[in-house]
């Protein structure tokens, strides 16, 4: 919920209160320095107990709340026609409008069954943006991912609200091009990911969909981030301020042929679905599930987290669960704004992204500025953060560098697990690491994983910048922080 302060400050206030929690610890910067060298300047490969703020995803990392726990606990486990199954299917049908629904165990084992059956060898997709998993699913089964986006997506100092929008022109154009038969599907991510959690409207999404009928192309709906576009549909475009974040997040996915989710983010669970009204494209999917996930009744995921699933849907569309992490995230993108910090504008779901272009502009894109500020950034607080830039795009065929179009350091804001208290340390700490940016210097491969090498990778610091940022912290706050 959003307070006004008596000094006209707008400040988001919790709305829930902490049951249950799990300590934390903050390592000197003297010991970040080795965990982030022995780690390769990935963040991935930092064993948690040596992070702070853990702000790397918020996928899998979310709060759940008590209806959901003791949900969990009702679950039945039966190999098949589980009755955890059913709610599962009931509250798909009551929170989403669909009719069927397949479980697997996270969103890239939907991709990946999505991609095997409507993606063949020279297919394209075309897309908002892409995701990283996703992309790679569609390479791997032969296809080729287009993104179509409009003039503002990649303008990191945008006041555009739906940078999330398809140009509906030059998706006409691409489908004239390449002829309706080449293209497997259309695909609208909810906030897309990659560009800064930026959201479509609903009047874009419906013309996508005018555009796929008209060409008999399906529309897929990657809905990872559902519940929060249709929160910032509710705040931004006109006509549906009155409107409830339910009703919003219904007519929305009420235009997807095909729909999927991870369940990591908006619902708080370990899963994700596929949903559909048209029993046809359920079919083809259907006889893969238990080939490559597991039965029909739970396919990849626990019953404990079908059922806490089941709760996790309907508190998604909630209010107050909807805008928590928007509003966090608005709080903390406005804070370094106001302060000269380079951040994507307009703030959007998930995360704060910080545009490591502006924030190391001395650093270039072949020492990947996004991984040294994501480094740097742990070096001097102990908040992980994550790459999003060009390590996270893998080489091309002929093993050249595809240079990301944005070089983002992703801050995720997990929901109902951080407090503003926690967004203040993380303000300030990017305040004085900004002061020293000039410290950081670029990152290079030692070691290089052939496919989603972000995960995996190695690297090392140029020039071993690391020792110097860290003694400069030190110098500024002493040894034990
Ligand atoms: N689609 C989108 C838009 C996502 O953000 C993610 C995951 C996936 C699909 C894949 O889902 O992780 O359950 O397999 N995003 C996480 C992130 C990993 O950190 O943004 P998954």
């Amino acid at each position: 919920m959003i307070v006004k302060t008596s000094d006209g400050r707008e400040v988001p206030v919790e709305m829930y209160k902490i049951k249950i929690i799990q300590n934390v610890n903050l390592i000197p910067a003297e010991e970040r320095l080795k965990a982030i060298e022995n780690a390769g300047y990935n963040t991935f490969l930092v064993r948690s107990k040596d992070i702070f703020i853990d702000m790397l995803t918020d996928s899998g990392t979310n709060a759940m709340s008590d209806n959901q726990l003791g949900a969990a606990m009702l679950y039945d486990d039966a190999y098949a026609g589980s009755e955890s199954f059913y709610k599962l299917a009931n509250a798909v049908g009551k929170v989403l409008g669909f009719k069927y629904v397949l479980p697997t165990h996270q969103g890239r084992a939907s991709e990946h069954l999505i991609a095997k059956v409507f993606v063949k060898e020279g297919n394209i997709v075309l897309t908002n943006y892409h995701f990283t998993t996703t992309k790679a699913h569609i390479e791997l089964v032969g296809g080729k991912v287009l993104e179509i986006f409009g003039e503002e997506a990649l303008n990191t100092q945008s006041k555009y609200l739906f940078k999330g929008n398809m140009d509906i022109q030059k998706l006409k154009d691409a489908i004239n091009k390449y002829g309706k038969d080449k293209i497997a599907f259309v695909r609208m991510e909810a906030t897309t990911n990659l560009i800064g959690g930026q959201p479509f409207s609903v009047e874009n999404l419906k013309q996508v969909k005018k555009v796929c009928s008209d060409s008999g192309i399906i529309l897929v709906m990657d809905g990872s981030l559902v519940s929060e576009n249709a929160y910032l549909v509710q705040q931004r475009e006109s006509g549906y301020k009155n409107k409830s974040v339910a009703e919003i997040v219904k007519e929305v996915v009420s235009l997807a042929d095909l729909f999927y989710m991870s369940a990591r983010k908006n619902s708080s669970v370990k899963g994700s679905i596929i949903a559909t009204n048209q029993s046809d494209l359920y079919e083809k999917i259907k006889p893969w599930l238990p080939v490559y996930e597991g039965f029909l009744t739970y396919g990849g995921m626990s019953t404990k987290e079908i059922e806490a699933m089941a709760v996790g849907l309907e508190e998604m569309v909630d209010q107050h669960v909807a805008s928590s992490t928007i509003e966090q995230v608005k709080y903390f993108v406005e804070s370094l704004r106001v302060q000269g910090i380079p951040v994507i504008t307009p703030p959007g779901g998930l995360a704060c992204h910080l545009d490591a272009k502006r924030f190391v502009p001395h650093i270039s894109q072949d020492q990947y500025p996004a991984g040294a500020l994501t480094g740097a950034l742990y070096i001097a607080s102990g908040v992980r953060s994550m790459e999003r830039g060009t390590i996270s795009m893998d080489r091309d065929k002929d093993g050249k560098e595809q240079f990301a179009d944005l070089e983002i350091t992703r801050l995720a804001v997990p929901r109902r697990v951080y407090t503003i208290s926690h967004i203040e340390y993380v303000v300030d700490r990017l305040l004085w690491l900004y002061k020293h940016r000039e410290l950081i210097k670029g990152l290079t491969f030692v070691d290089e994983p052939p496919i989603l090498r972000f995960f995996f990778g190695k690297l090392k610091a140029i020039d071993n910048w690391g020792r110097k940022l860290c003694d400069a912290f030190k110098k500024d706050f002493g040894n034990k922080m």
